[in-house]
């Protein structure tokens, strides 16, 4: 049966329409270089994560996403804690195989148009395995259950490899309080007065579409529309003034630096919006403070954000340069109950301590600016941010980071406490306490078994070398043994493997 597509336009996405697009004899592409087969296949649906095998997607490789976001956080109470969203997602991508069709990630929100370099696309039921689809299309499966999220896309024409394509996908949804695989608050967090966004590790999903892991990292900008008098704080610096009209207000973000998707942020709230300090060596400082906090948190939070330029100064002098190109805090009264270092602009629940800011600002050297390869590498995140943090108290005359990791290392700890093997802590470890205190103590060990000149000289070495991209255990064991010139393999293993207490060195 042959149908024009502006007839399925028109009929978009009602049962009937489905079945008339879809025919059951097609069989999916052979794989590629098979003789005579069709060189065309479909991108797979996960990034290869150990943890997140549905996080982030293959067979392309995305440039920039361009968010316009509307966004109506709830009424008051009693009204349900639940927002509307409207986006429409610009994504450059560029395909790095043949492709048939390829997925992004997109959860709890729908879709209601997309275009393919300036041509729509029709929205269809899911396809059964295996069916052949006619003309561009898109479907979207979303199990929460099995936590797969799959908003697939199939470009007619098919796109070579090479080929550059500009999506666009309108949605929109009820923000409500997503939750990770270990139940914790994340994504975008629905506030009384706004949101929290927070995506660490595949959350973005939640708020558009992408692909949601590190291995994909992209620029960023942002347009997002809120009530006037709330304001909306995202990655890297402001492109011009907010703009106001029939009582809402679009606050517009540029993020040029390569950013993970997890990182990204737009928060929306009761903000103060701070006057731009600078570091000393000239990083401009965005801060945004809600103006709600209590008393008590209003003066923690004030005096953990004026060190923030000294912090800067101190991790150049230790990492070498600042990756971005800003720096700076969102501070709300409302909690997810923990931080996260998004990218440039760090997010902070209830207020901000001095050891979170250094915490959190040593990750966009370790972390953001060097991401993860795979999550099971989170000891590279979390280990690196909390020694940091014990480099920066010595500094600031708090305590030595060799009394930090005696008072780690000394006291007794359960077997349980050791039986964790931070170097693959599995998707429920992620952000356990030893993934931090064992991370940290490892550095330090590793400190002392290269000396303080390999060490430091390793640090900037493994920044530098992996900026703007991502690396595993193994690189980082590397970059240590060609600054130190010894065989690691026995102190890593015993460090990040063995389930048991690692020995001094
Ligand atoms: N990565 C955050 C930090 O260390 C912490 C974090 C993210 C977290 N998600 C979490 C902590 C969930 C506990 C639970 O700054
Ligand atoms: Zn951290």
């Amino acid at each position: 049966m042959s149908t024009s597509r502006t007839t399925l336009a028109r009929g978009l996405a009602t049962a009937v329409g489905v079945v008339s697009l879809v025919s059951l004899a097609g069989l999916a592409a052979a794989a590629p270089g098979d003789p005579g087969k069709p060189r065309y296949t479909a991108g797979s649906s996960g990034a290869g994560d150990s943890y997140f095998p549905y996080a982030g997607n293959g067979g392309y490789d995305v440039q920039h996403y361009d968010l316009a976001i509307d966004y109506t956080p709830p009424a008051a109470a009693p009204a349900p804690l639940e927002g509307q969203l409207q986006g429409v997602a610009t994504i450059d991508l560029t395909a790095t195989q043949d492709l048939d069709r390829f997925n992004l990630d997109l959860r709890g929100m729908t879709v209601s148009a997309m275009t393919i370099n300036g041509k729509p696309a029709t929205g269809i039921a899911p396809p059964a395995p295996g069916a052949e689809v006619d003309g561009a299309a898109y479907w979207h499966v979303q199990d929460d259950a099995e936590r797969r999220w799959e908003l697939t896309v199939q470009p007619r024409p098919k796109l070579k490899k090479g080929q550059e394509v500009e999506l666009v996908v309108t949605y929109s949804g009820t923000t409500v309080r997503p939750v990770d695989i270990e139940e914790a608050p994340y994504g975008w967090y629905t506030t009384r007065d706004g949101a929290i966004v927070v995506s660490e590790p595949d959350g973005s999903m939640t708020w558009y579409p992408v692909s949601d892991h590190p291995t994909d990292k992209a620029t960023y900008s942002f347009a997002i529309t809120v009530p006037e008098g709330k304001v909306a704080v995202a990655n890297g610096l402001p492109d011009g003034p907010p703009v106001t009209a029939n009582g809402r207000t679009t606050w517009s973000w540029d993020a040029v630096d390569q950013q993970a998707s997890y990182l990204t942020t737009a928060s929306v709230g009761d903000f103060e919006v701070r006057p731009v300090t600078y570091s000393p060596s000239g990083v401009p400082i965005h801060d945004f403070v809600d103006t709600k906090l209590s008393t008590n948190q209003r003066n923690t939070t004030n005096a953990s954000l004026a060190l923030q330029p000294r912090m800067i100064d101190f991790f150049e002098s230790t990492f070498g340069p600042y990756p971005f190109v800003a720096f700076g805090s969102s501070v709300d009264n409302d909690s997810v109950g923990y931080a996260l270092e998004t990218q440039t602009r760090p997010v902070y629940s209830g207020s901000a301590s001095q050891g979170t800011v250094a915490h959190e600002l040593a990750h966009q050297w370790l972390g953001n600016a060097v991401s993860p390869d795979d999550w099971k590498y989170i000891w590279l995140n979390e280990g690196w941010a909390t020694y940091a943090t014990w480099l920066w108290n010595e500094e600031a005359g708090i305590r030595t980071a060799q009394a930090a990791f005696d008072t780690w290392y000394g006291p007794a700890r359960t077997p349980e406490y050791w039986a964790l093997p931070i170097g693959d802590p599995g998707p429920l470890g992620l952000f356990a306490t030893q993934v931090y205190n064992r991370g940290a103590g490892t550095l330090h060990a590793l400190r002392l078994t290269v000396g303080d000149d390999a060490f430091f000289e390793g640090a900037q070495t493994w920044v530098e070398r992996y900026d703007d991209d991502t690396a595993t255990s193994a690189d980082f064991q590397a970059v240590y043994e060609e600054v130190s010139g010894q065989d690691l393999d026995a102190f890593f293993e015993a460090w990040l493997v063995t389930p048991a207490k690692p020995a001094l060195p």
